[in-house]
């Protein structure tokens, strides 16, 4: 039998095991779209897009975008390269109340590594998948 503290020692190493596996690295850029989605964004955005997950603590009264309704928005026309722009956050900045979001476009390089013209390619081939799957979640 274990003992508690051993029992607790192995149940914080299965904690932080958890943890560390939830940190946005290079191997989960293997992710679908729709995973690496339901993954980063739903918690903000829900899991059908609508702009209503759980975790809507960041800025009280700036509500997570409807991203269904992103080509209803722009005349019809699904707006691939605004969305891919406002997930990676790092142009455009002054225009956009950007402190409410993630810089994906930041937050999806390898920690503590160099941003390369490499990892910009891998960060920017993940959020067009994550686009691929907004544009097909819009409400027409
Ligand atoms: C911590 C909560 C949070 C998470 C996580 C999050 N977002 Fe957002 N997102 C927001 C908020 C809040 C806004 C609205 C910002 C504003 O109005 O300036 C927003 C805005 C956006 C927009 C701009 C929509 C528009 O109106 O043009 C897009 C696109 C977007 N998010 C996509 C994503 C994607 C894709 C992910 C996952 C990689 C994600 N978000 C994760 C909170 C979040």
């Amino acid at each position: 039998m274990f003992s508690n503290r051993r029992f607790a020692a192995l149940a914080g190493l299965a904690i932080a095991m958890l943890i560390l596996a939830d940190v946005p690295s290079v191997s989960s850029a293997a992710l679908s779209g729709k995973d690496d989605y339901m993954k980063n964004c739903a918690g903000c955005h829900g899991a059908d897009g609508k702009g209503n997950g759980p975790d809507l603590y960041v800025v009280p009264g700036v509500a997570p975008a409807d991203l269904t309704l992103l080509a209803k928005r722009n005349g019809g026309v699904f707006p691939f390269q605004q969305t891919e722009d406002a997930i990676d956050g790092r142009k455009g900045i002054p225009s956009h109340k950007r402190f409410d979001m993630p810089f994906w476009g930041v937050t999806m390089q390898t920690p503590g590594k160099e941003f390369t013209p490499e990892s910009d390619a891998r960060v920017k081939a993940r959020i067009d998948a994550i686009v691929r799957y907004i544009e097909s979640i819009q409400q027409r």
